[in-house]
């Protein structure tokens, strides 16, 4: 259940750090990638190198490595992390997070996370019920935290009552049914083509164009990221990264995309076009360098086979089928003509009228236009976060199907 997520997970100073050797182990069995952040007093509980090799990830502690100045960004921890654990967490972190102390990287990093935080308590019975730190508790409950309650039972000071961490087994369970609940295309066959195709002259060349694929892989990765079962095929892109989600199918020509997403799309659920397709390959290819001469080169082009109009023809009722465009003028018209031609559920549009839209660039301006002519305008956003919005747009769609 947690297969690629990422675990940010955070020690502090508790007889209970001696769990969180078990709880990484578990995590990572579970298929998730772990970091770790320990607070000073945390790293006099249990060694570093124990967990480090655990979690085959360093341990980080400080703001930065002394020996040569590296810097460990929290607000990159932050941005990295799927789900930010805390476990053990004492009543001295959770008053300082209650409360926007940020003196340690675990507490800097738990300001700049955006993802869901858990938060697994473990401290002594009269600690755990005093109103200073109830009152904590609530403070993390209103920012939206999970806290993991403390089981009763005898606790390090030889005292009986409510304070012992939860059991690692538990801890893992707990993430577990949080990402399973939120996984919205759990289940789901998403057919996704992103890049150029580059359709070859001669043995050396080819025509291609400037796509860069990052729309299509940041799209592919919030999918799998949702549970989407993701099969990505590419044309060619320097990109990359690989969610255990998805499957990759690198192609290179049109017609290469064409056969592999015909050949797929019975299987899908969902199939987004969103690559930067040729619409002409040369007629005649040579299997040699063609030499320079003083005549000029004629290479007569033939159209490609347009994929989503195909995929377009053979959708029955339970598939859903967008599309991009990418226009420079009379964009909605034109968008709303590719929407029927190609019988596509919605249509994503950039347009390269915008600034900071299209080819290359790490942020696009997209409109949704669906089939029922409804516009959706979204603002200039980075593509990791239009992805979002596409798919969540997807989300609600497939929940009123
Ligand atoms: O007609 P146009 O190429 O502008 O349409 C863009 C949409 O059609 C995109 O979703 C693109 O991926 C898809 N397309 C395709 N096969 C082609 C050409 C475009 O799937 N040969």
């Amino acid at each position: 259940m947690l297969k690629g997520k990422h675990i940010l997970l955070g020690i502090t100073g508790s007889i209970a750090a001696y769990k969180a050797a078990i709880l990484i182990r578990l995590l990572v069995k579970e298929g998730a990638e772990v970091k770790i952040i320990m607070t000073p007093m945390a790293k006099e509980f249990i060694t570093p190198l124990t967990l480090a090799t655990l979690a085959k990830n360093p341990i980080l502690v400080d703001f930065f490595n002394p020996e040569n100045g590296d810097w460990n960004s929290h607000v990159d921890l932050g941005l990295w992390a799927d789900a930010y654990l805390i476990a053990p967490a004492t009543a001295n972190t959770i008053g300082k997070m209650a409360n926007g102390i940020a003196d340690n990287l675990l507490l800097t990093s738990y300001l700049s996370a955006r993802c869901p935080v858990f938060v697994a308590l473990a401290m002594d019975l009269d600690m755990y019920l005093h109103p200073a730190n109830q009152n904590n508790l609530n403070i993390l409950r209103s920012y939206g935290n999970h806290i993991i309650e403390p089981t009763a039972g005898e606790l390090a000071s030889g005292l009986i009552g409510k304070g012992r961490m939860e059991e690692p087994k538990a801890i893992a369970d707990y993430l577990c049914n949080y990402f399973q609940n939120n996984s919205f295309l759990a289940g789901k066959k998403v057919l996704l083509t992103v890049g150029p195709t580059y359709e070859k002259i001669d043995s050396v060349r080819f025509i291609g164009n400037y796509s860069s694929g990052k729309m299509g892989y940041a799209l592919a990765e919030e999918l799998a990221q949702q549970g989407a079962d993701v099969l990505l095929i590419s044309g060619p892109t320097a990109i990359k990264m690989m969610h255990p989600n998805i499957q990759l199918c690198r192609i290179e020509s049109a017609e290469e995309m064409y056969r592999q997403a015909v050949k797929a799309f019975p299987e899908a659920d969902v199939a987004i076009m969103c690559a930067a397709v040729a619409d002409f390959t040369p007629e005649n290819v040579s299997d040699k360098k063609i030499k320079r001469g003083s005549e000029d080169l004629i290479i007569k082009l033939k159209p490609t086979k347009d994929i989503a109009v195909e995929l377009g023809k053979l959708k029955s009722p339970r598939q859903v089928l967008i599309g991009f465009a990418l226009e420079t003028d009379n964009e909605e018209f034109n968008a709303l003509k590719k929407l029927q031609a190609k019988n596509l559920d919605f249509i994503v549009l950039n347009s390269l009228n915008d600034e900071g839209a299209g080819f290359g660039t790490d942020t696009n301006k997209i409109s949704i236009i669906d089939k029922h002519d409804k516009k959706t305008v979204f603002a200039l956003k980075p593509k990791n976060e239009i992805a979002k919005d596409i798919v969540y747009y997807l989300i609600t769609m497939l929940s009123k199907k």
